[in-house]
């Protein structure tokens, strides 16, 4: 099975120490960090936008992903933006992008990696037409908005079936699975078929330090 990648949502971050944070996550070995941009409008809460990312990106290095979660409506306006601040991923709503095509297009031509992603209720069947031009597809495991939700069970047979069209498409892109993930059901959603987890609240708001959260997953995912 492929090495199981950790995007801590800085969501659960606390802001006034954000910089100190996000270093130990990426130091911790934390693949991603992975950003939630809300609007207010998309989703019931207002969060962040291109300047924590290019406030972010001078303490990525290369190797870690700016992996930007855009839960805003019509995102295809806000692309460059967050392109020219430093994203290496930005994943758009299919609820969200009348055009997801020309989106997912827009994304690839400022150089950055696209992923499209979908609310609990939207079937994997809106995804069947673009899957084949994107490098990541994030499954919601929660209703977007906000953090420490409980994981949705139903989402795991939701991973499965999407692995599942990823591998018959022979496709490469990450499955990324999104909301309520802790140390005791990330197995379960590895095995599922992502290789991409996000956790915000069992990372910055977990029992112990930063370096000490990611620790636990990589050991519950280890057994
Ligand atoms: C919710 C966000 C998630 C959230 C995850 O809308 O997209 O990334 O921050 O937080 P936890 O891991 O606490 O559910
Ligand atoms: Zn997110």
């Amino acid at each position: 099975m492929q090495k199981i990648k950790l995007a801590p949502s800085i969501l659960a971050a606390d802001f006034a120490r954000l910089g100190e944070q996000v270093t130990e996550a990426i130091t911790a070995g934390a693949e991603h960090i992975h950003i939630d941009v809300m609007d207010g409008h998309f989703v019931p809460n207002i969060t962040i936008g291109p300047l924590i990312v290019k406030a972010l990106r001078p303490l990525a290095s290369a190797a870690t992903r700016l992996d930007v979660h855009l839960m805003i409506e019509n995102p295809d306006r806000y692309i460059a933006a967050f392109a020219q601040a430093g994203a290496d991923i930005i994943t758009v709503h299919v609820e969200a992008a009348t055009h997801l095509h020309r989106v997912v297009q827009a994304i690839r031509e400022q150089g950055v990696r696209p992923g499209v992603t979908l609310n609990p209720a939207t079937p994997l069947s809106a995804l069947e037409e673009i899957l084949p031009d994107v490098d990541l597809a994030l499954i919601m495991s929660v209703n977007p908005g906000f953090g420490s939700q409980s994981y949705i069970p139903g989402s795991t047979d939701k991973i499965r079936r999407l692995r599942e069209m990823l591998d018959d498409l022979g496709s490469t892109a990450d499955l990324e699975v999104d909301g309520g993930v802790k140390t005791y059901n990330v197995a379960e959603v590895a095995a599922a078929g992502a290789n991409v987890i996000v956790a915000g609240s069992a990372i910055f708001g977990g029992p112990g330090t930063i370096t000490e959260n990611i620790r636990a997953f990589r050991e519950a995912l280890e057994k």
